[in-house]
């Protein structure tokens, strides 16, 4: 029995690279021998995902909620293929999910975490969320913002603060301030140990 795959997170504002460590993370996984698959949240091709690229582009204009339930039926459109992936042996890197979620919609004031927090209940939970953090002065070495809605950051000093009333004993805070293969190793070590450590558990998900 090969076990189960782990379901490991990206998560972080901003330009702090986690695409790029995504990518990288697969295509070692991958040339190890690993199983993987790579997600990435919102999914802007589903039927839900077009809507959000809309609203993001802002080509469409959309209650505050609305658009907070969408990116979470976003990941609920995914669940049944990521829990059959998961329970036959593939792990999944996955580029922002739940937290950004809660995070970003409850930076808009409206809604608090508790209640962006409640439509994730149920979603498979991360066995690891890999959060890359990096200071304001390298930040603003990296290239700028485009013009999708949330770059701008006032509001992303929020946001970051949201994320950190998230953290539990599944994150790994780490500092991204690094060139990107140091970055990967650093990451690949955490990666391969929770595979490892997760195969011949169950899946978890969050719970009320
Ligand atoms: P992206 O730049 O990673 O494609 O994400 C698009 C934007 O959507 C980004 O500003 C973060 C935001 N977001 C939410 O507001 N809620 C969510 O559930 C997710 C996954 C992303």
């Amino acid at each position: 029995m090969p076990g189960r795959g782990a379901l490991i997170v990206l998560e972080g504002c901003d330009r702090v690279g986690k695409t790029t460590q995504a990518s990288k993370l697969l295509e070692k996984l991958q040339h190890r021998g690993i199983p993987t698959q790579l997600l990435k949240f919102p999914d802007r091709s589903t039927s839900t995902g077009q809507i959000i690229n809309s609203y993001l582009t802002r080509k469409m204009d959309l209650p505050d909620k609305t658009v907070h339930l969408l990116f979470s039926a976003n990941r609920w459109e995914s669940e049944p293929q990521m829990k059959k992936l998961l329970n036959s042996g593939v792990t999944l890197i996955v580029d922002r999910y739940s937290h950004s979620g809660v995070a970003f919609s409850a930076a808009k004031n409206e809604m608090s975490i508790h209640w962006c927090y409640q439509p994730e209940i149920g979603l498979p939970k991360p066995d690891l969320v890999l959060f890359l953090t990096l200071n304001e002065t390298a930040i603003s070495k990296r290239s700028g913002f485009g013009d999708e809605r949330y770059e701008n950051s006032e509001f992303l000093k929020k946001v970051a603060s949201n994320f950190q009333r998230l953290k539990d004993d599944a994150w790994k805070i780490i500092d991204a301030d690094k060139d990107i293969e140091t970055l990967n190793k650093e990451l690949l070590l955490h990666v391969e140990k929770v595979i490892e450590s997760v195969k011949d558990t169950h899946l978890s998900y969050f719970d009320p």
